[in-house]
């Protein structure tokens, strides 16, 4: 279903809101804009993920929005919990966070965050997977969407009712203080504590429990043999799977 995107603007007067119905990447679209401005887009020719990963996105089946915003502490993680309490709110349903921001569901990934840098601006990507009904083969283990997830025939919300709760939560976590984000994001992620987990890292893999995060925000994993390792990027797998 394609956005309505008379209604976003509506519900956001004064906010820079710009739409493309086909674009290579909402991230290059945002970059130079004034801080608060949002791109959304019915469809991604060239969906950037993390790691230099490319995101599926299907024309009207998708959220693609980035944001641009002032570079701020824990922004990842605040986005995260931002995403996973827009769906909530818009669903009804409650999404993992996979550290340090992929949003799970069922243990498979139906969103994702990317935060990069430009021109002393953080440009926050947010992709949700909403009305997709398969992915590809190289992805289809792995992800999932709100419809796929949902059971319930009549009712999922459209991707115009994710980001009328979204663009507000952002805002909301955004001005949450470091402590309770921190505190946050441990209390809604299964990940964060406790969990057996595989990271994948320049040099190998790490396997071991995970056993909170630091005051920076980054993953405290422990080995098997006891030592503790800080995880500041990389791909968090639960083990085994
Ligand atoms: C991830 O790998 O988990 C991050 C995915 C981020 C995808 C979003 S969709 C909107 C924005 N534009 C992009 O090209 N990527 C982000």
């Amino acid at each position: 279903m394609p956005l309505d995107i008379v209604r976003i603007r509506a519900a956001f007067p004064g906010r820079r809101i710009d739409y493309y119905r086909s674009i290579d990447s909402t991230m290059r679209a945002a970059a130079g804009l004034e801080t608060g401005a949002v791109v959304l887009a019915g469809e991604q020719t060239a969906g950037q993920g993390r790691l230099g990963r490319a995101w599926h996105s299907e024309a009207g089946a998708g959220v693609y929005c980035s944001i641009v915003l002032k570079p701020a502490p824990l922004l990842t993680l605040a986005l995260g919990l931002a995403a996973r309490s827009a769906i909530l709110d818009a669903s009804g349903l409650t999404c993992d966070l996979r550290w340090p921001n992929d949003l799970m569901l069922a243990d498979k990934k139906v969103g994702g965050i990317l935060v990069q840098a430009a021109d002393g601006h953080a440009i926050a990507g947010i992709g949700i997977n909403v009305d997709q009904t398969a992915f590809p083969p190289e992805i289809a283990s792995e992800a999932t969407s709100l419809r796929l997830q949902w059971g319930r025939p009549p009712g999922l919300p459209s991707s115009t009712d994710i980001l009328l709760a979204l663009l507000p939560a952002i805002d909301r976590f955004l001005h949450r203080d470091p402590a309770s984000i921190l505190r946050l994001f441990a209390e809604a992620s299964s990940y964060a504590s406790g969990r057996r987990v595989t990271v994948r890292q320049p040099d190998g893999a790490i396997e071991g429990t995970t056993a909170g995060l630091d005051l920076s925000g980054f993953l405290i994993v422990r080995k098997d043999d006891g030592t503790d390792t800080l995880v500041l990027a990389g791909g968090v797998r639960a083990s085994g799977s």
